[in-house]
């Protein structure tokens, strides 16, 4: 067990003796960018060619009408390349792995966006690339893996335990154990052993920096609140760093399933179903039992669905600097409906949490103020899920005559 990165007790690096040598030379390579600034033009540059950056922000103003409190502004992650800010920390990774001269990259995903957005690094930059995705979400998931399999990559499809996203990440590091001359981990969000915390925020990081200037270009002051949604954490890690230092109170918003009281949910920060463990080798709050076993998750957001959170995040809520709420799979619903309705935007299942807070706050909060959302990716790969909670006759219609044209 490794003594750095840690947060307040949260975070280190439990990994088995095998791997030590492994994430020395990562953590020794991450240093090394990270004390280079060409390396962050680099990296700038290669995301405002190939991603879109930087990502506007957005006045919502038919929200902000309809709410008649603060004005409501949004970030717009879902514009970045494959649909995400998952493409911030791959890319960097990336380039990162293209330093380290390895040939080989692999990942978990769970909404399948991660995986979307590795299989389409490994293709720019040459690498072989194998994705691991829990079974449950290949199923609700099927168009991402559709993609990434069209990219190039092998997805295999976790029959292990709870088969999401967990299990995803254990199968990754046992193939990394196997391959770790050649093969990178290109982990996807803010969680796991030490450094990859700290790196995938680093990489993440460019949210917060051009909202915080684009806030002030377009509103003229900074915004009282930012709003985030909270899977392991990273697009709320990566657009809060933007304003840790100023007075601006920073919403993380979890994943609240079937109701806190229901056991159906995947939020670790603000219900008292998480305790602090030790598990896919760091510290932090995960939804176990008295027992240490993994609880099962659930949310409507594969993406949200995890059992841990980043150690990071735990840090900030012990601290205070955070605050955590918690959006039902109903309330998400009729959020994007509305948000659809409102402003043509298709945020996805993940970034809607963080819209039913706002949309809970904004109508109290004086028309002075102004508050951000981050809209962490689009709802396009979400449309089977989102289809089915509108009930939508029609596609149920289109997708029964194309199980029969399958069927003949
Ligand atoms: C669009 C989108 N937003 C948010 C998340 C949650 O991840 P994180 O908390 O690391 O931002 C995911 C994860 O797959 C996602 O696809």
């Amino acid at each position: 067990m490794k003594q750095r990165g840690y947060y307040s007790g949260f975070g280190g690096a439990f990994i088995p003796e095998i791997l030590v040598a492994t994430f020395d030379e990562l953590e020794e390579a991450f240093q090394d960018v990270k004390d280079d600034p060409d390396f962050w033009q680099a990296y700038v540059q290669l995301m405002s060619s190939y991603s879109c950056r930087p990502t506007p922000v957005t006045f919502a103003e038919n929200l902000t009408r309809f709410f008649n409190g603060a004005r409501i502004y949004i970030k717009r992650e879902d514009l970045n390349h494959t649909g995400a800010h998952k493409a911030n920390n791959v890319m960097g990774q990336g380039l990162l792995v293209k330093r380290m001269g390895k040939k080989r990259v692999i990942a978990e995903t769970g909404a399948g966006q991660h995986g979307v957005a590795t299989a389409t690094m490994a293709a720019r930059f040459g690498f072989e690339c194998t994705i691991y995705m829990g079974e449950v979400d290949v199923a609700r998931q099927r168009p991402n893996v559709f993609w990434m399999e069209r990219l190039g990559a092998e997805v295999i499809p976790v029959r292990e335990g709870t088969r999401i996203l967990k299990d995803a990440i254990n199968e990754a590091f046992r193939d990394w154990v196997k391959h770790m001359d050649t093969t990178h981990y290109v982990l996807g969000t803010a969680c796991g052993p030490h450094p990859f915390p700290e790196m995938v925020s680093y990489f993440q990081s460019i949210i917060g920096k051009e909202a915080r200037k684009q806030m002030l270009d377009a509103d003229g002051r900074l915004p009282s609140r930012v709003y985030a949604c909270v899977g392991g954490g990273s697009n709320a890690l990566g657009v809060f760093s933007g304003f840790m230092n100023d007075p601006v109170e920073l919403v993380g918003v979890e994943a609240g399933g079937r109701g806190l009281d229901s056991g159906a949910h995947a939020s670790r920060l603000c219900s008292d179903d998480a305790s602090v463990g030790v598990a896919q080798g760091y510290k932090t709050y995960f939804l176990q039992d008295n027992d240490g076993q993994m609880k099962e998750t659930h949310s409507v957001a594969a993406g949200l669905d995890y059992v841990g959170v980043s150690p990071i995040l735990a840090q900030l809520k012990e601290a205070g600097q955070v605050r955590f709420e918690a959006a039902t799979d109903e309330e998400v619903v009729t959020a994007l409906s509305l948000t659809l309705q409102k402003e043509g935007l298709i945020p996805a299942l993940e970034s809607t949490h963080a819209f039913v807070q706002a949309f809970k706050e904004a109508p109290s909060m004086s028309k002075q103020e102004s508050i951000l959302i981050n809209q962490s990716g689009r709802g396009d790969k979400d449309i089977f899920t989102v289809a089915d909670a509108f009930g939508d006759p029609g596609w149920q219609a289109f997708i029964k005559k194309k199980a029969e044209e399958y069927h003949a």
